[in-house]
C-alpha cells in the first residue's frame, strides 16, 4: 500500500510540513511513503494541451491508496494552492454528465486524510470554527470524487506556539500514520454505522423507558395511547438532544 502526502502551504518546513512528516514517518513497513511539496510543480489546468506536470501528479495520485491533504487555513479555507491543485485536477477527478452533474471516476473509494492549522487558539477555533471551512472544502471534492475519508487532524495556536507543536498533536499525528493501512483496507463504515444505530436506539430505549417508569406515579401507565404518546414525546426529545449536541462537536474542532 502507498501514501502520498501533498503538501499545499507556503513554507516548505513549517507547521504543516512537519505534521505531514510525522504521520508519513509512522506508516509502518512495507507500506510505501512519499510527499510532493505542491509549490515545486508548475501546475495549469488542462485546456487542451499537453499537461506533462499534471499528468505526473495524477500517475502518483493513481498509483497511491491512501492521499493526506496537508494544507494551512488561510483567510478561513483552504490555501490557494491547495485549493489550486485541486482546481485543475477538476477534470481528472470526476466525470461530467451531460446535464453537468459531477461523477466519481478512476479515484474511487481511494481513501483520504486532512490536516490543516490556524494562527488562533484551540479555544477559539473551537467557537468560531475556522478551519471547518478548509475541511469542508476538502471533503467536497473528494466526496465528488468518490473518495471515502479516513479522519481530520487540526492544530491550532500556531501564532503563540511557532513551528513548535504540542507533542499531544504530533502523537496524534503518528497514531494516524499507524493506522492508515487498516483503516485503508475496510471500504466503508456501513456495517459499524448499523451497530452505532443499533446502540443508541437500544440505550435510548431504555433511559424513555425508565424515566416513563419514574413518572408512573405522576402519568398513570394503564392507558396504552397515553403511554404510547408519553414515550414518543420522551424518545423525541432525548434524540434531538444528542443530534444537536453531536452536530455542536463534529462542527466545531478544537
Ligand atoms: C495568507 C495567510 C492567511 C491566513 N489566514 C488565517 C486565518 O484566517 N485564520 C488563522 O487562524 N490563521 C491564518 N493564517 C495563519 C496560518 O494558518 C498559519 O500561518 C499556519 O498555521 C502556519 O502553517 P505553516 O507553518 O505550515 O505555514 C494565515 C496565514 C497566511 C499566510
Amino acid at each position: 500500500m502507498k501514501v502520498l502526502g501533498i503538501l499545499g502551504a507556503h513554507k516548505e518546513h513549517g507547521v504543516t510540513a512537519q505534521l505531514l512528516t510525522a504521520t508519513l514517518a509512522s506508516v509502518p513497513a512495507p507500506h510505501e511513503t512519499e510527499l510532493i511539496y505542491l509549490a515545486d510543480y508548475d501546475i495549469h489546468p488542462d485546456t487542451g494541451i499537453p499537461n506533462p506536470v499534471l499528468d505526473a501528479l495524477t500517475e502518483k495520485l493513481l498509483t497511491s491508496d491512501v492521499w493526506i491533504f496537508a494544507a494551512p487555513t488561510y483567510w478561513g479555507g483552504l490555501s490557494g494552492i491547495m485549493k489550486h491543485f485541486l482546481d485543475c485536477l477538476r477534470w481528472r477527478l470526476v466525470r461530467i454528465d451531460h446535464v453537468g452533474d459531477a461523477h466519481p471516476d478512476r479515484f474511487k473509494n481511494k481513501h483520504y486524510l486532512s490536516i490543516t492549522d490556524c494562527y488562533i487558539s484551540p479555544l477559539d477555533n473551537l467557537f468560531t470554527g475556522v478551519t471547518d471551512a478548509t475541511f469542508r472544502q476538502i471533503d467536497t471534492v473528494m466526496n465528488a470524487a468518490g473518495l471515502i475519508k479516513i479522519h481530520e487532524i487540526v492544530c491550532p495556536g500556531t501564532l503563540k506556539n511557532g513551528d513548535r507543536i504540542p507533542e499531544q498533536t504530533l502523537n496524534t499525528c503518528r497514531k494516524w500514520g499507524v493506522k492508515l493501512p487498516n483503516k485503508a483496507k475496510r471500504d466503508d463504515n456501513t456495517m459499524k454505522r448499523y451497530v452505532e444505530l443499533f446502540m443508541m436506539i437500544a440505550i435510548m430505549s431504555l433511559i424513555t423507558m425508565g424515566i416513563q417508569t419514574g413518572l408512573a406515579p405522576v402519568i398513570a401507565q394503564t392507558n396504552f395511547w397515553l403511554n404510547w404518546a408519553v414515550f414518543v414525546i420522551i424518545f423525541f426529545t432525548l434524540l434531538a438532544i444528542i443530534l444537536h449536541v453531536v452536530t455542536f462537536m463534529v462542527h466545531r474542532r478544537h
